[in-house]
């Protein structure tokens, strides 16, 4: 084994061989990026903070604030996410975690003049999401959990219960489907007019699952349902930079019939993307859809609080996360990826950074998984084609003509990668590795004078490269 090591040694260039990661063994592997074969085009990466966690940030001594917006926001010291997903409330109080409505009372019946409440506040979302304007964050998606209580067939907002008038679901208060989408506009409205200019409305949140707290039930027929009123009303608001989203299943499986029957029922064209969370079964491939895919949320929500980049595998390390991302990505096609909550107390890893009750703020490498994609691949930038070798490889072309190429490696030896690029001119690279011991060290890549990028992917480890040119 010794003397293999040396044979293997003599063949890496003295420059590199100081590096212990290339003590190991290496394989090379060549892989083909081909900028001119084409996928889809990203939106982003994000969280929410619904339930209350913006009120975490919110808060916090100004100092430690700053450094948290920063870890979410910022793109050269945190994560750059670029989507946040905020909860529209149902509930007639901020008790608890509860969000609060805008419509606490009924306005009598479906047709009566509402009374909309605006607290400037809405749980603290409206704070982080103008905090989020200023870092140039452009995609905010609302997302109701419910419509308020006395607009569903069971007069409560917790414990699912339908809209009443869709499909199959008849009150004796009356049709409430239009009264819901004006609901929804007035938020929109609330929004904008304090600078936040909401992008993506959702209507449902796990309406597969009847919850204790705010959920609203549905199947695909009745969500096209309201789909049809909801898209003229935003029409009439002259709100037509919004996109629909739906629904936001708890599993994938769940969402892909949910999408089936909206286009049976001729509603697919009114939306701007399909929406789906990974708990009962994750991206198990692309969604039959002429429409983007989101996955909205997604998290380890019973695992033990863990900061680690790569353990035993467990579901809360950062490299299970960047491979999550990857899956979602490259196989199921989709266009943005969520976690579910940015901040929260307790000890779990149901957030990306914990703030305690003494305000302490610790960081978890699954925010850094995410950061070394969403840094590098920007809003609007279109994958493109990776082809050769075992490992874990993606690719894609940014708006700014920058190529950002993603390497996972899940084997524990070193691998050498020779990037081959079709239809790309690069004329510089930089590398930048994460693993267990490196935060964001650059690497060893380079660039021949035919444009071929050559760099290490260690054990265990994300490399992206980001390569300059035409
Ligand atoms: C991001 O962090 C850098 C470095 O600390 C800082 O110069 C920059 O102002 C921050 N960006 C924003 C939008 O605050
Ligand atoms: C929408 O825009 C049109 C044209 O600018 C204007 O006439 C109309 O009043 C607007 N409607 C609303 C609801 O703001
Ligand atoms: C991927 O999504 C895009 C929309 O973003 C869609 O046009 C395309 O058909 C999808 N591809 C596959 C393989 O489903
Ligand atoms: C790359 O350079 C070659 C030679 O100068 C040129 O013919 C080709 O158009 C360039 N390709 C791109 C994508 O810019
Ligand atoms: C990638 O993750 C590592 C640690 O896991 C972190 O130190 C580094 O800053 C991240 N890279 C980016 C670009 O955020």
């Amino acid at each position: 084994m010794y003397s293999l090591q040396l044979i293997v040694l003599s063949a890496i260039p003295l420059a590199m061989s100081a590096s212990p990661q290339l003590l190991a063994r290496q394989s090379t592997t060549s892989i083909t990026v081909n900028t001119e074969k084409t996928y889809q085009t990203m939106d982003g990466f994000g969280f929410s903070e619904a339930f209350q966690r913006a009120n975490l940030i919110v808060s916090l001594p100004a100092d430690k604030q700053k450094s948290v917006i920063d870890l979410l926001f910022n793109t050269t010291t945190g994560a750059g996410f670029t989507i946040l997903r905020n909860g529209i409330g149902s509930s007639p109080d901020s008790s608890s975690d509860h969000m609060n409505t805008i419509e606490p009372k009924s306005p009598g019946s479906p047709s009566g003049t509402p009374n909309y409440v605006w607290d400037g506040k809405d749980s603290g979302q409206l704070w982080v999401s103008q905090q989020a304007v200023k870092y140039g964050v452009k995609t905010f998606y609302a997302n109701a959990w419910s419509a308020p209580g006395y607009m569903k067939t069971n007069n409560n907002e917790n414990n699912g219960g339908y809209l009443c008038g869709v499909s199959g679901q008849t009150c004796s208060s009356g049709d409430w489907k239009q009264a819901f989408a004006n609901y929804l506009v007035q938020y929109i409205q609330y929004y904008q007019a304090a600078g936040v200019s909401i992008t993506h409305l959702g209507f449902l949140n796990e309406p597969d699952y009847s919850a204790s707290y705010a959920s609203m039930q549905s199947s695909g027929t009745q969500a096209a349902d309201f789909i049809k009123v909801l898209s003229p009303t935003l029409k009439a608001a002259n709100l037509t930079d919004v996109g629909i989203t739906c629904c936001d299943a708890e599993g994938w499986s769940t969402q892909v019939s949910m999408t089936q029957q909206i286009k049976s029922a001729g509603a697919e064209s009114l939306l701007s993307a399909i929406t789906s969370h990974s708990y009962t079964s994750g991206p198990s491939g692309p969604i039959s859809t002429s429409r983007k895919v989101w996955q909205t949320e997604y998290g380890d929500l019973n695992g033990a609080w863990t900061t680690a980049w790569h353990g035993s595998g467990g579901a809360g390390e950062g490299l299970t996360w960047a491979n999550n991302i990857y899956n979602a990505i490259v196989n199921a096609n989709c266009s943005a990826y969520l976690y579910w909550v940015a901040t929260q107390g307790g000890s779990t890893n149901e957030k990306l950074i914990q703030i305690d009750s003494s305000n302490n703020v610790a960081v978890s490498k699954r925010l850094w998984a995410f950061a070394n994609w969403s840094r590098f691949v920007r809003p609007g930038a279109v994958r493109v084609q990776t082809q050769g070798g075992s490992l874990k490889t993606s690719a894609f072309k940014n708006v700014d003509g920058t190529l950002a190429v993603q390497v996972i490696n899940t084997g524990s030896s070193a691998a050498s990668v020779s990037i081959a690029l079709q239809g790309f001119n690069g004329t510089a690279v930089a590398g930048w590795i994460t693993d267990n011991t490196h935060d964001l060290s650059s690497t060893t890549a380079q660039i021949s004078s035919t444009g071929t990028v050559t760099g290490s992917v260690p054990g265990y480890a994300m490399v992206s490269f980001v390569v300059s040119g035409s």
